[in-house]
């Protein structure tokens, strides 16, 4: 199988590719990733030039992406400006990348009759006070990002009922793992932490998301890829739900770090408060079940930051501790 990642510079883009030639060692992809914010070039390293291609492109070009959906036999569009705080401060590459970006895919799929799996975010269903959503759940997003992830959704229904064009939407809650960048909270506490410095904790701290292991997350979507059905939307999540201070706690008890370097800031603007996903579908018909509990999730995703603080040496404290929604 020929497959086009986008935005597999990036972390859940980057270890999908991983996990799927590690199984799937004869698919060939090629990885289109602009090189924008969350991409990092040393999150895949030497990868076998046979089954795997890199081209350094946006995916609002249409002749780039034309040339490689022709070549292709399905597309997972990870490629997202994805970073919430960086869409209240300017949410002009959230319209690009997540709208305009999904368009020019949509419209060359359509062209050469291919498949595509539109990667989306339980975050398209906004704050949820106790229920969890399913995917008849009404869209109700609250920051530019969530919008234009909930756009980017509505035109890929559109060009299903309109065109017959073969989509899967994908939705899942919160990743974490390996080779995410440090303005996520997850690496930004264990590198914060690591280097004994304050780490900044938005409002209460008591957010709630549901957080599931990257794999498992990549495993649901070779699921989807094999036995997902033309037209449907599949929810994902991780059974997992936990809120901010409570996480940041078990990071600072596996360190071996002290709870003194909570720092609390004020709280970011429209800061949902609970995101909830109901993934029984996906479970009742393609047979998916998360795999990693969330304490060995995120011990071995301790360990793996751990041993590779050098991808992260060019990064300086300020770039990760900066409130993002204020000054860029
Ligand atoms: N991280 C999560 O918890 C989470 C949860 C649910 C859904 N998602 C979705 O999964 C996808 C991947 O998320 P992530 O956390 O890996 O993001 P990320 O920010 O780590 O990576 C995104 C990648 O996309 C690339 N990119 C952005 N715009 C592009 C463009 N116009 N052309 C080409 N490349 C472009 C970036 O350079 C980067 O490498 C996104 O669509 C996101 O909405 C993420």
């Amino acid at each position: 199988m020929k497959l086009l990642v986008t935005g597999g510079l990036g972390f859940i883009g980057s270890n999908f590719i991983l996990r799927t030639l590690e199984k799937y060692p004869d698919f060939k992809i090629t990885n289109i990733d602009a090189c924008l914010p969350g991409s990092n070039l040393k999150n895949l390293p030497k990868l076998n030039k046979k089954n795997y291609t890199y081209v350094k492109g946006n995916i609002t070009d249409k002749k780039i992406i034309d040339k490689l959906i022709s070549k292709s036999d399905v597309v997972i569009n990870f490629a997202a400006e994805s970073h919430v705080d960086r869409s209240i401060s300017n949410p002009r590459p959230f319209i690009d990348s997540n709208i305009i970006g999904v368009y020019t895919i949509l419209e060359a799929i359509k062209k050469y009759k291919k498949k595509m799996i539109q990667i989306s975010t339980d975050e398209v269903f906004g704050s949820l006070k106790s229920s969890s959503a399913n995917e008849e759940f009404v869209f109700n997003p609250s920051s530019p990002y969530a919008a234009s992830k909930a756009s980017a959704e509505i035109l890929v229904k559109s060009y299903i009922t309109t065109y017959d064009c073969d989509v899967i939407i994908t939705r899942c809650t919160n990743n974490y793992g390996p080779r995410q960048s440090p303005e996520k909270l997850i690496p930004k506490v264990i590198l914060l932490a690591g280097k004994n410095q304050k780490i900044p904790i938005y409002g209460t701290g008591k957010n709630i998301r549901d957080w599931i292991f990257v794999l498992d997350h990549c495993d649901a979507i070779l699921k989807i890829l094999f036995k997902g059905k033309k037209g449907k939307s599949y929810n994902i999540a991780g059974k997992n739900e936990i809120n901010n201070i409570t996480i940041i706690k078990k990071i600072l008890k596996i360190i071996g770090s002290s709870k003194e370097l909570m720092h609390f800031i004020k709280d970011r603007p429209g800061h949902d408060f609970r995101y909830s996903l109901n993934s029984e579908k996906i479970q009742k018909e393609l047979h998916w079940n998360p795999s990693y509990t969330f304490e060995k999730g995120l011990e071995d995703t301790i360990e793996w930051y751990i041993k590779n603080m050098k991808l992260y040496n060019d990064i300086s404290l300020k770039e990760i501790t900066t409130v993002s929604w204020k000054t860029r």
